[in-house]
């Protein structure tokens, strides 16, 4: 079985310690080194976990392990995963998968030429019991027809200007920060219960600190609290907000919003779904229970009872009724499903597996990359049609700062188009030419 496998884990922050606990609560694998950039905490980490080897960079130890779990902010995720790849190591990467969709898509390409790697991303909320639930019963069309999926994930870690982290600043996290960091989990659930895929957004994104107090002491851990009178001033450019309505291919419409500055709600992602028949609500701040919302008859509440699920999500639920199951029971359930995989022998495209592979985690960047589009633009932004364009511009073969020009100007055209369509409908003498002149001079 996966017995002999040797497991490395890069990154051993807030995430790479969960990892780690799972890893050994599994017992399907060894693990056998932990590197961080920080030698200190990959050494404490070592020490906790009884793990032979640490070390601070990937290079030191991939020789000596099958492989790697990569816990590194998102600015290493391309780096570290595909020198794993190259070297013909499973990878189990964090989300989001990378900055944007050139990483993300070098990725599958060099996944392409090593196809025996295993690959999967950690989008853990679909693996809790109750979330593969709604899934059954959306399958068996138990709440009918889908035709309304809404939700939110909010959090409030952020909401001070004197609160700081990596994932403020575009280099390491991302040009998008709130949609990227929490609502591609949210995106990721959704998509996995309804069993379809976000088409179309039209977005709204807002930084509503523009600067923020960093501490000069860098002390920045995730979830950690601001503070401290030692601080330098930092403008601040991505969404501390985001409002994305959505259609799916499916044909349902959809709503959902993100925060990271909603006082008191820590890490409050739910969703709904309703039905033709009944809806269905989670929350994963209370993950043991499903709402099944009905209209004629009284709604129900029903908890997790590993006898009372469908047997597909009985399978996820590791302890009986009323013994409570949570986030770090889903991250566990993530990483088991990966070894399984690899246990039994299966093979990446060609088996099913339930967990995101690396060609989720590159949807779920084409698709925050059209809201970024969408909010930048104003309109409605399809995710297949900028995903051709992008590849339009790619096989040109120029460098990242001219497909970035592309893509501002594909966003221009866009606006431009929106904004002549609306203006040609208008009565004569009230064409919006602000509008047309701010879009094109954006
Ligand atoms: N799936 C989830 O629910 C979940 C939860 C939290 C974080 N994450 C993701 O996990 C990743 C890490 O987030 P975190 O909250 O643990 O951050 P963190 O800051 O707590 O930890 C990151 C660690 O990586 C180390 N590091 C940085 N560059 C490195 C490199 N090149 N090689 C080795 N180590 C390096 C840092 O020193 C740090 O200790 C992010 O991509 C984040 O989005 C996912």
């Amino acid at each position: 079985m996966c017995g002999c496998l040797r497991i490395g884990v890069v990154g051993a922050g807030f995430v790479g310690e969960r990892h780690m606990d799972a890893i050994r609560r599994i017992g399907q694998a060894h693990l056998v080194a932990v590197v961080d950039t920080d030698y200190d905490l990959a050494h404490a980490r070592s020490e906790q976990y009884g793990i032979p080897r640490c070390g601070v960079a990937i290079d030191e130890i991939l020789d000596e392990v099958d492989v790697i779990h990569n816990c590194t902010p998102n600015n290493m995720h391309v780096e570290v995963n595909t020198k794993a790849i190259r070297a013909g190591k499973h990878i189990f990467s964090e989300k989001p998968l990378a900055l944007n969709t050139t990483e993300s898509r070098a990725m599958l390409d060099c996944l392409r030429r090593n196809p025996k790697v295993v690959h999967a991303v950690n989008f853990n909320y679909r693996m809790n019991p109750m979330v593969q639930e709604m899934k059954q019963k959306i399958a068996a069309n138990e709440i009918g027809d889908v035709l309304l999926v809404h939700g939110a994930y909010l959090q409030d870690w952020l909401m001070f200007d004197t609160d700081y982290n990596w994932r403020l600043e575009p280099s390491v996290g991302g040009p998008l920060r709130a949609i990227a960091d929490i609502g591609s989990h949210w995106i990721d659930a959704v998509q996995t219960v309804v069993g379809s895929s976000i088409a179309e957004v039209c977005a709204d994104l807002a930084t509503l600190i523009p600067i923020r107090k960093k501490r000069k002491d860098d002390r920045a851990a995730t979830f950690s609290k601001g503070g401290g009178t030692d601080y330098e001033l930092r403008p601040v450019t991505t969404e501390d907000y985001g409002a994305v309505l959505f259609r799916m291919r499916n044909g349902a419409r959809g709503v959902f919003y993100v925060s990271q500055v909603s006082a008191g709600r820590k890490n409050c992602l739910y969703l709904e779904v309703d039905g033709t028949k009944s809806s269905l609500y989670w929350n994963q701040e209370r993950p043991e229970e499903i709402f099944i919302g009905n209209r004629d008859s009284a709604s129900l509440l029903m908890t997790r009872s590993p006898d009372q699920l469908s047997a597909q999500a009985a399978s996820y639920a590791c302890l009986p009724a009323g013994h409570p199951e949570g986030w770090n029971d889903a991250l566990l359930n993530n990483i088991r499903a990966f070894y399984r995989f690899i246990a039994d022998g299966k093979v990446p495209g060609v088996d099913d597996c339930d967990f995101a592979t690396f060609e989720d985690g590159h949807r779920v960047m084409q698709i925050a990359e059209a809201i970024l589009s969408s909010s930048r633009t104003r309109s409605w932004v399809s995710v297949d049609g900028r995903e051709r364009h992008m590849r339009r511009v790619e096989q040109l073969h120029v460098s990242r700062t001219v497909q970035i020009w592309a893509q501002r100007l594909w966003e221009q055209e866009t606006a431009l188009s929106r904004n002549l369509r609306l203006a040609l409908r208008q009565p004569v003498g009230e064409f919006p030419y602000q509008g047309l002149e701010l879009c094109v001079s954006d």
